[in-house]
């Protein structure tokens, strides 16, 4: 028996952020190649008094009350906090925390590489190469969309949305958004107009979403909204699944209503909706936005702090319920 206080993993990380919270802690790391279940959640979790989880594990009441009163903190191993129950950990004065900052490049990068990728039909050319159907130069082969000077819409301004409008920036695109929050500076800045989500889905022909996932933006882009697009633009979605619908999306890339899509997240992960993976324009990927070295080390950086910060009565760096902060102060 030890004194150190205990903390679960629920997935491989970064070993330096597990080598971080031993220096502090008693860890233990689900080192099996996949999410656990609910069951194995709660039950992983009993006696715990910090745990870091994914975006695939739903810490709920119930998982916080399997894991017991003693649970001061759990930290998010991701920007994106739709698996909380925010409320009920409140309730419990359990500190929640994500990782925002660190990935914004890495996400943007990784929205200009599906919006550059779904443009000039990379995937789709890479795999007529491999198969051997490729007979040599000729001018009308996959010719795509051009980008340079177009007009990106971007759902949603925060840092991913910003960062995203700056690497759009470099390919001349004229930039239009929409958000709560109009934000002058920026405008002036990227030469960017502030417009209403029917202008925005007007207006783009790439259309790029960073809206967090709440009840008012699950099916933010449902049938509806895919019909006021322009027949030739592409809708991008490095944000969270549930914000598109993807049966409607299904139907209108295969009737022509949109001409591509790129996708890095998916509603029903890992599945995907039927008839999805055999249209030729969409790109798929499994959710890998912030997938680099530093940026994977970066947010173990910030869970494991926040882990230490707490259980050591300290207040955390990026806390998701700051109530809960008041609550004990
Ligand atoms: C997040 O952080 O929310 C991403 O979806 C995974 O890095």
């Amino acid at each position: 028996m030890t004194n150190r206080k205990s903390v679960y993993v629920t997935r491989a990380i970064p070993v330096e952020t597990i080598e971080e919270l031993r220096a502090h802690f008693d860890v233990e790391v689900n080192n099996d190649d996949r999410a656990l279940s609910r069951a194995e959640l709660q039950e992983r979790l009993r006696g715990r008094d910090a745990a870091i989880t994914l975006l695939t594990d739903t810490v709920d009441g119930e998982v916080l009350d399997a894991a017991g009163p003693q649970l001061r903190i759990v930290a998010n191993y991701a920007v994106g906090f739709n698996n909380f129950d925010v409320a009920a950990a409140t309730r419990r004065g359990v500190v929640l925390t994500n990782t925002p900052g660190v990935l914004d490049d890495a996400t943007a990068t990784h929205t200009m590489t599906l919006l550059l990728a779904t443009a000039r039909r990379i995937a789709e050319a890479d795999t007529f190469v491999r198969q051997g159907c490729w007979q040599g130069w000729a001018p009308m082969t996959f010719v795509g969309l051009d980008v340079d000077r177009r007009t990106l819409g971007i759902a949603g301004l925060g840092r991913i949305g910003r960062n995203v409008a700056k690497k759009a920036h470099a390919f001349d695109m004229n930039i239009i958004y929409s958000d709560v929050r109009p934000d002058r500076a920026f405008e002036a800045a990227f030469g960017a107009r502030h417009v209403d989500k029917d202008t925005l889905l007007r207006e783009a022909d790439f259309l790029t979403l960073h809206v967090p996932l709440l009840p008012e933006t699950h099916h933010y882009i449902g049938a509806a909204e895919l019909r006021a697009m322009k027949t030739t633009a592409v809708l991008i979605n490095a944000s969270r699944g549930p914000v598109v619908d993807e049966v409607a999306l299904v139907e209108a890339l295969r009737s022509g209503e949109i001409w591509g899509a790129g996708l890095d997240v998916f509603e029903d992960e890992p599945k995907l909706a039927p008839g999805l993976a055999e249209l030729r324009n969409v790109v798929i990927v499994p959710h890998i936005a912030s997938a680099t070295p530093a940026t994977r080390i970066a947010m173990g950086r910030i869970a494991a702090g926040n882990i230490i910060k707490v259980l050591n009565g300290r207040a955390p760096e990026t806390c998701v319920n700051p109530d809960v902060l008041r609550k004990t102060a």
